[in-house]
């Protein structure tokens, strides 16, 4: 892939997560047997990022700790011959080369990604939430099609986007494609509109590229009414000025998993969890037995 580069946001509060986030990471929360943002970190290295940063806060130091060695538990796991533990710690310490910088207040997307400028210099990068997993069976090569519709396109932005229910879009950015198809231009694009208001109900999924220019255009981008700067509106201001904007479809085995708020992130874990290979039918058939108990709730 000709894009070696990413950034992970993972600086927000969280606030809609609370108390679980309280003093530790959205992204840190585990979904089966792994946290969230080991998950963005897999797809990532399996599409061929060879950089990575993480635009981190307050609070967010377990996931440097986490992405960390750890010489001492890996010794003791060696001695005690636990090698199914070392072989699933493995993963953690993965081949692609970290840096953190910080967001020092929580301005938004926007802001968080214009902390990455100077990682990113005059090169294309990927974007990926730090706090949305695509796909459930094997990491999504969204990534690579996001790259590859980059490089075909003369794109100065590429983003994956999902249908959602038209009740959903004012969760989500809203795209409105120029054209049918599984890679499209798109014509317009608004933050979490009102249903009424919506262009399509195709939402922004969670993954981007972006040419270096969107810096310029995230720092002549106004606050938004809750004082955040909202990337959307940013490509929105790359578009009106003549820049091409593509959007990707997320395929069949590609949903969208957002970890955002309690609903999403309930469902998500139960998903995962009963279907983990190992735990999933032991946990699907004790399953059935809550459902009967708690049938007349
Ligand atoms: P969200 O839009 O879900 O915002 O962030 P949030 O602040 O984390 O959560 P709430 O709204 O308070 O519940 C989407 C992604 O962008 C990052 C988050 O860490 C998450 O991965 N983000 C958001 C930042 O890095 N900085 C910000 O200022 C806002």
């Amino acid at each position: 892939m000709s894009i070696r580069n990413a950034v992970v946001p993972v600086a927000g509060l969280g606030t809609r997560l609370l108390p679980a986030t309280k003093s530790q990471p959205k992204e840190m929360l585990p979904v089966g047997k792994k946290p969230i943002v080991q998950y963005v970190v897999d797809e990532l290295q399996a599409s061929g990022i060879e950089r990575l940063l993480f635009v981190t806060g307050r609070g967010k130091s377990s996931i440097e700790d986490h992405f960390d060695d750890d010489p001492e538990l890996v010794r003791m796991l060696r001695e005690t011959g636990r090698e199914d533990l070392l072989a699933e710690l493995a993963d953690a310490q993965s081949a692609v080369h970290f840096l953190y910088t910080r967001q020092r207040q929580q301005k938004g997307l926007g802001d968080a990604i214009l902390c990455a400028e100077h990682f990113a210099g005059t090169e294309p990068f990927v974007v990926a939430l730090g706090d949305s997993i695509i796909g459930r069976r094997k990491p999504s090569q969204i990534v690579e099609r996001l790259v590859e519709a980059f490089e075909k396109h003369d794109a100065v932005a590429v983003i994956a986007v999902e249908e959602v229910p038209v009740e959903h879009t004012s969760l989500y950015g809203i795209v409105a494609p120029a054209a049918i198809g599984d890679v499209f231009e798109i014509a317009d694009l608004i933050e979490k509109p009102k249903p009424a208001d919506a262009l399509s109900n195709l939402a922004i999924a969670a993954r981007y590229v972006f040419a270096p220019g969107i810096f310029d255009a995230i720092r002549r981008t106004p606050f938004d009414r809750r004082g955040e700067l909202q990337i959307t509106d940013a490509i929105r201001l790359m578009l009106n000025e003549g820049g091409r904007i593509i959007g990707v479809r997320l395929g069949p085995e590609e949903k969208r998993y957002d970890i955002g708020n309690f609903e999403s992130y309930f469902e998500t874990f139960v998903e995962f969890a009963l279907t983990d290979p190992v735990y999933g039918a032991g946990l699907r058939a004790r399953a059935r037995e809550i459902l009967l108990e708690h049938n007349s709730d």
